[in-house]
């Protein structure tokens, strides 16, 4: 029942009901994306928003059913990747969860989410037993044309004002016609942004939006975009102790579900620069380990703390740590794209990139800036803040600095406040992004890197 009222999904969402629209987009299109990433085709992707609900439609490889099933499940979070460190875009497997909620929080008559994918539509209802206070999933099938990719649409009834005008049940602006004020963006402006950020920090990305009547589109710049995709291997430099037991947890409990039991030979070539049968005997060998199976690294009361650290080194030992460029970098170029569509002037772009070392684990900032020029008379900032090639709804960057300041205030020392007519943006890659709150909407920053060298 965490996700089956309207104070628990804020919890869970970490914003408040009106926000939710730009929740259900964030973490839609994250999903998609990173579907597309992990099956290696360049993200198309089509947003609808109209009366009755929002669609989100990418061309990956289709949401399983058994992936379904597991988000149906409110007792265990349900991830492709969230045992593992890596740069992706979502890992908890919990907003799943919160967008089969939301239907029902929203429109307990009428609310549901249907998903399309791999030729299966599933409508899913969800309410909640008024005696046990359970929640009741109704999932039902059928057979659809298959036309690839994954469809999810959450869809509410319909409803009017009293000027028979369209409105949705979040009690905020979202239509076109009513764009919010110099100081109070309407949801449907901050869904614009949202949308701005996605195709600013994913030069691979083709979007397509579709907002009642009106149509924003960003075509790719670079389809062939290279950047740390969730298909590729998560590197041993990205592990501390307690990740690599629990990835090796979650492997031991699967194999058993299974019947099997896989060996650290097989387990180490999951791994960047493991991959070879030769690398991972030097580690088995070093270790001691040739032959042992993972569920032998651990007994009744768990892993063996002494064992597991000496794979881990000799893991790192024998792999290269990944330097910072591999992440992935965006790039001026595809920022003065983006920028210009703004409105901005290209050749006002300033832009800094910073790709180094911290605590073991390589990053790459960047950061872009521009000026609306002298026809900027009446418009509001517009700041484009995320991590991992996802853009936040707000400002994620909240409290870092020797003092905790964040960029809220740094932005207005420098006088870039949200009223100046200005675009900032600012986007971190970095394998172990951490946010304080399942919403995603602060992230955790350190600033044990104060006083490093810094050139922008
Ligand atoms: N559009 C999609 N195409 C293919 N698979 C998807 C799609 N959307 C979700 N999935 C699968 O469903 C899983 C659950 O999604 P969910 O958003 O709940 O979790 P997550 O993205 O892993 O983590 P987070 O809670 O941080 O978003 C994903 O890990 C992924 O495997
Ligand atoms: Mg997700």
């Amino acid at each position: 029942m965490d996700f089956f009222s309207a104070r628990e999904l804020v919890t869970q969402t970490g914003y408040a009901v009106d926000m939710w629209p730009l929740v259900i987009i964030n973490e839609l299109v994250d999903n998609a994306i990173d579907a597309c990433e992990e099956a290696d085709v360049p993200p198309t992707i089509t947003v609808l928003a109209d009366a009755a609900g929002i669609t989100i439609a990418d061309n990956g490889p289709g949401l399983p059913e058994s992936t379904i099933e597991g988000i149906l499940d409110f007792n265990v979070r349900t991830s492709s990747r969230e045992m593992y460190v890596a740069l992706d875009r979502g890992a908890q497997g919990n907003a799943g969860k919160c967008l089969v909620a939301m239907p029902y929080v929203i429109d307990p008559e009428h609310g549901r989410l249907v998903i399309v994918a791999k030729g299966i539509e599933h409508a899913i209802v969800c309410k909640v037993d008024a005696i046990t206070q359970q929640p009741l999933v109704d999932h039902r099938t059928r057979h659809v044309t298959d036309e690839g990719g994954t469809t999810v649409r959450m869809e509410w009834a319909p409803s009017k004002d009293a000027d028979g005008k369209a409105i949705w049940p979040f009690g905020a602006d979202c239509f076109p016609e009513t764009k919010g004020s110099m100081l109070r963006p309407s949801i449907r402006d901050l869904a614009m942004v949202l949308f701005t950020g996605y195709a600013t920090f994913n030069p691979h990305l083709s979007l397509s939006v579709r907002w009642f009547g009106e149509r924003l589109k960003f075509a790719a710049t670079n389809l062939t975009w290279e950047k740390w995709k969730p298909n590729k291997p998560t590197s041993p430099h990205w592990y501390e102790l307690r990740h690599l037991e629990r990835l090796a947890g979650c492997y031991i409990a699967l194999d058993r579900q299974r019947d099997e039991d896989r060996t650290v030979a097989a387990f180490l070539a999951e791994f960047d620069g493991l991959t070879g049968s030769a690398k991972r005997k030097l580690v088995t060998d070093e270790t001691g380990l040739d032959r042992t199976k993972l569920s032998e690294l651990a007994d009744q009361s768990g892993f063996k703390r002494d064992v597991m650290a000496r794979l881990l080194a000799s893991m790192q030992k024998h792999s290269r740590p990944i330097k910072p460029p591999r992440l992935g970098t965006i790039g001026k170029d595809h920022f003065c794209t983006r920028f210009e569509q703004l409105g901005c002037e290209a050749d006002k772009l300033q832009y800094a990139k910073r790709a180094n070392i911290d605590n073991g684990l390589p990053y790459v900032v960047e950061s872009a800036f521009a000026w609306y020029g002298e026809q900027g008379e009446g418009r509001r900032r517009v700041l484009l803040a995320g991590a991992n090639w996802s853009p936040r709804i707000a400002n994620p960057f909240r409290s870092f600095g020797s003092s905790g300041e964040g960029l809220d205030t740094i932005l207005s020392e420098q006088r870039a406040t949200a009223d100046k007519p200005i675009v900032f943006a600012i986007h971190a890659a970095h394998p172990r992004i951490e946010y304080t709150d399942r919403g995603k909407t602060a992230l955790v920053l350190n600033s044990e890197e104060e006083g490093a060298d810094d050139e922008s």
